[in-house]
């Protein structure tokens, strides 16, 4: 009965729906379960306020919402509500590929429909959803009389809390989110006098404000996140910290060649707004507002992507042993062989041949190729970046027809790789040309990059001028069956929902930063908050899974700072649908046991359940495998060793399985002794319990097969 009841609700969306009402003097609404609660009202100067409770402690104190524009008078007072309506709404519905094959998505929902009082009359409307783990909301401008384009100087959304709270944040920067997090109170956040050690190609922090999403914990275990969900047609929204008052307020990303920061013509709503609220870090993650915020695939079938783990030409260049360029010159406008070739290009038939090799014989789907298309001798630093990426012309000693049929017949997928450099012209231009191509050799996947400032210049790559050219760039990918993994890009927002070939993304300070960072790299503690802050918003490309943990023949003051178990948990712990096993061939054949794992391990879950966590500590993950059954858990700590106890009763009943886990050996430590790693088989079932031990920035990974 059940199972009938979720194809139907597959199909037709909807369990229920119960009527609306029209009572003007009651605007609130809560969770199904009745434990968050949202008002609205008016002041006595008509300006909308909302307030947000959790078990009658209020959350979000009186916060006033309101829009300036360049072109108008701010809508913000002398506002009178003329409709309300509430509703109540409940689905299942199905993710094609994703950390669980259904969501439930069940809400109870308040729209407040404003008009000025005064000249010019106009409308605007307000829509909250309240879920059992917290609300999102947006605001809706209706088509009307005398009002045709609305030019948003700014949009003023606050957040007025009541708690100092901890929260783990990275500043509001306009370009790029690849900082690491700090964790203060929210009243000690101070976003410019952040200033990165590490020179990043692009960077601008105007504000004291911070991205989203940023976690918070208070002191009786309430843990909020605040981020946006259907990030379209509009700029990218970062929190400005008033820390006298305890409050966050929108500030959008803006551009310097208009003065309004927003344009679009009427009708159109918003982003939502949100705020996960959970009793415990775990919820955070299991929660899918953002995603149950978007709209219903609009793709169909997006069966032609397969979730799949890859390898590939990438962390040699990041290392210094090749490089992306091949040593050409441009004669004339075009890129000419004249000779100057320096033998280090990694991109090369034979380089590739290896890989995909590698990939075939360790159950690996894919091979990612940078550097294979001419362009890279003008890359970082350059100005004039217009004109320079070719997204067809591959270099001399790369040949595509030869490397796509050996690929094929070794059952393996080349990923497409597309640095844009952040020339966005050349890009818009080429779009058509590249994904046909992609599509003649079977290519079903391109990873894009967007380094250095954004051309034209003054805009930023948070804007909406980009937030356009990303979503623009997926819509178009998939006319090709291209599925796309952004690097630099905007933030996820569950889009993935609705265009299901935006797949991954980067979007964090990923694996790079310990190859070449001058920093340190990311300290033990990173991925331990960064899966319970950027992890909310979507998949990650983290290119997990270095084995040559010192890589000192190649950079001596550089180094991944976990243990070789921990680099395993990763695989489970971050989620994305293409999970890249990073390090070079060489060192994974030095390591045929902990390799093992990574040629097991899935990517694609039927379910995922978070075990246990705290933020910036420690997180255990379950997941088990869409098509075989088959569970795999990692865990991982920060700087601080512990002992975590793992308890099997998520198992299904009357089933044994084989467990083989890999954990940090007795004397593992990051940096003293990061290679030390135990492996063992045990039988487990789902009465079984299993203490294991974390070293300092370590791990573990199981692997569960059923027997
Ligand atoms: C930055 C990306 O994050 C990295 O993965 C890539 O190798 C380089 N850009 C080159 O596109
Ligand atoms: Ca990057």
């Amino acid at each position: 009965m059940k199972l009938r009841l979720v194809a139907f609700g597959i199909l037709f969306g909807l369990f229920s729906c119960k009527s609306s009402n029209d009572n003007k003097d009651n605007l609130s609404t809560s969770s199904p379960d009745g434990k968050l609660n949202v008002e609205l009202n008016l002041n006595a100067s008509g300006e909308p306020y909302y307030t947000v409770k959790s078990n009658n402690k209020t959350i979000i104190d009186t916060s006033y919402f309101g829009f300036e524009f360049t072109n108008a008078k701010p809508i913000k007072d002398n506002l009178k509500v003329i409709h309300v309506k509430t509703d109540s709404y409940s689905e299942t519905w199905e993710m094609p590929w994703g950390e669980q094959r259904l969501v439930e998505n069940n809400y109870k929902f308040i729209e407040v429909d404003f008009e000025e009082t005064v000249a010019p009359n106009r409308k605007f409307s307000v829509v909250f959803k309240v879920y059992n783990d917290g609300i999102g909301f947006r605001y809706e401008f209706p088509e009307q009389e005398n009002w045709v384009e609305a030019l948003i100087k700014d949009e003023h959304t606050q957040f007025n809390l009541t708690e100092d709270y901890k929260t783990f944040w990275i500043p509001g920067d306009w370009d790029i989110y690849e900082h690491l997090y700090s964790t203060t109170k929210l009243s000690e956040i101070d976003a410019r006098s952040y200033i990165p050690k590490t020179n990043l190609a692009q960077s601008y922090i105007p504000e004291n404000a911070v991205n989203t999403p940023v976690t918070m914990v208070g002191k009786d275990g309430t843990h909020l996140s605040f981020h946006e969900a259907a990030l379209v047609d509009y700029s990218g929204m970062t929190l400005k910290v008033d820390s006298l008052n305890l409050s966050l307020k929108s500030n959008l990303v803006g551009s310097e060649n208009t003065e309004y920061k927003v344009k679009r013509s009427l009708p159109f709503n918003t982003p939502w707004r949100t705020i996960q609220i959970t009793e415990n870090a775990p919820d955070l993650i299991n929660s899918n507002l953002i995603v149950n915020l978007n709209e219903p695939n609009k793709l169909g079938d997006v069966s032609w992507f397969k979730p799949m783990k890859y390898t590939g030409v990438w962390w040699e260049m990041h290392l210094g042993k090749s490089s992306w360029d091949y040593g050409m010159e441009m004669v004339e406008g075009k890129w000419t062989d004249t000779g100057k070739a320096h033998g280090k290009h990694g991109a090369t038939t034979e380089n590739v041949k290896n890989f995909i090799d590698f990939s075939a014989k360790n159950n690996i789907g894919g091979v990612l190729v940078e550097g294979w298309n001419t362009g890279w001798e003008r890359w970082i630093g350059f100005e004039d970046r217009e004109g320079v990426f070719d997204f067809v012309t591959t270099y001399p000693d790369y040949d595509l027809d030869e490397v796509t049929s050996y690929a094929k017949e070794k059952g393996v997928e080349i990923i497409m790789h597309h640095e844009t450099s952040a020339a966005t012209q050349t890009y818009e231009k080429q779009q058509d040309t590249a994904y046909a191509l992609m599509q003649k050799y079977g290519m079903h996947a391109v990873k894009s990059g967007y380094v250095g400032k954004i051309i034209p210049k003054g805009e930023y790559h948070h804007g909406q001028y980009m937030v356009n050219q990303y979503n623009n760039a997926a819509i178009k990918a998939a006319e090709y069956e291209v599925a796309v993994n952004a690097h630099e890009p905007i933030k996820a927002t569950g889009l993935r929902r609705t265009y299901p070939n935006i797949i991954s993304r980067e979007g964090l300070r990923g694996q790079e930063f310990n190859a070449w960072s001058g920093d340190g790299g990311n300290p033990p503690e990173h991925l331990s908050i960064v899966a319970f802050t950027r992890m909310l918003a979507g998949p990650i490309d983290f290119t997990p899974g270095i084995f040559n943990i010192k890589f000192d023949e190649y950079r001596e003051d550089n180094q991944v700072n976990t243990t070789i178990a921990q680099q395993l948990a990763l695989y489970v712990v971050i989620y994305g649908p293409v999970q890249m096993a990073a390090d070079l061939v060489e060192h994974y054949e030095a390591n045929p046991e902990p390799l093992q794992f990574i040629k097991d391990v899935g990517v694609d879950w039927e379910e995922s359940i978070v075990l246990n966590g705290e933020i910036g500590d420690f997180v255990t993950i379950a997941r088990k495998e869409r098509e075989t059954g088959n569970w795999f858990i990692g865990g991982i700590t920060d700087e601080n060793a512990r002992d975590i106890e793992v308890d099997f009763s998520f198992l299904e009943d009357n089933q044994n399985y084989e467990a083989r886990i890999y954990k940090d050996g007795k004397d593992a430590h990051w940096d003293n002794n990061p290679l030390d790693i135990d492996i063992a088989n045990y039988d487990v079932n789902v009465t079984s319990k299993l203490k294991i031990h974390l070293a300092q920035g370590g791990g573990f990974a199981i692997s569960l097969h059923k027997k």
